[in-house]
């Protein structure tokens, strides 16, 4: 079965005085549909830059200098920025390791599911109506 991701010979760089430097160089690996992928490395290693890289969201500094992000079939890489904002978040997110910023105490984790479905699915598409199933039938349809 085609792979739901897959990520091939990813090279992600920063520039330094001598000329770019990849921080990722050749970044290969697959997931299937349902499956669940743990990637592991030490600090440093470019566990960040590589979901960075999937999602669109590097730094403005970074390039992408070689490799294919393939998401059912279609090049990530490719696409504008209007399109990857459909796929973003609807289809790929990222929940960042900032607990204040991704995942804040403070609100409740309906209010936080809901930006993601207001934003791509306008005020009725977000409504979970409140009780605890039909959030969750929200959010697992989502
Ligand atoms: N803004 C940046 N400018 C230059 N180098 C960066 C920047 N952000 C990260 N890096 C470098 O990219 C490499 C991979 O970092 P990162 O993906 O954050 O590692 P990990 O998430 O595995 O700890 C590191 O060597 C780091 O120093
Ligand atoms: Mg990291």
């Amino acid at each position: 079965m085609a792979p739901i991701l897959d990520v091939r010979g990813l090279k992600t760089a920063f520039p330094s005085p001598s000329g770019p430097v990849n921080v990722l160089d050749g970044v290969d690996f697959e997931v299937q549909d349902g499956e669940i992928l743990g990637i592991v490395g030490e600090s440093g290693s470019g566990k960040t830059m590589t979901a960075l890289s999937i999602t669109g969201l590097l730094p403005r500094t970074a390039t992408i200098r070689g490799g294919e992000i393939l998401y059912r079939g279609s090049n990530l890489l490719a696409l504008d920025n209007r399109a990857m904002n459909r796929v973003r978040g609807e289809q790929i997110s990222m929940i960042f390791q900032s607990p204040r910023a991704s995942l804040n105490p403070l609100y409740r984790v309906e209010a936080t599911l809901e930006q993601v479905l207001r934003t791509h699915r306008g005020p009725r598409g977000a409504s979970c109506g409140g009780t605890r199933t039909s959030c969750r039938a929200a959010c697992v349809s989502a």
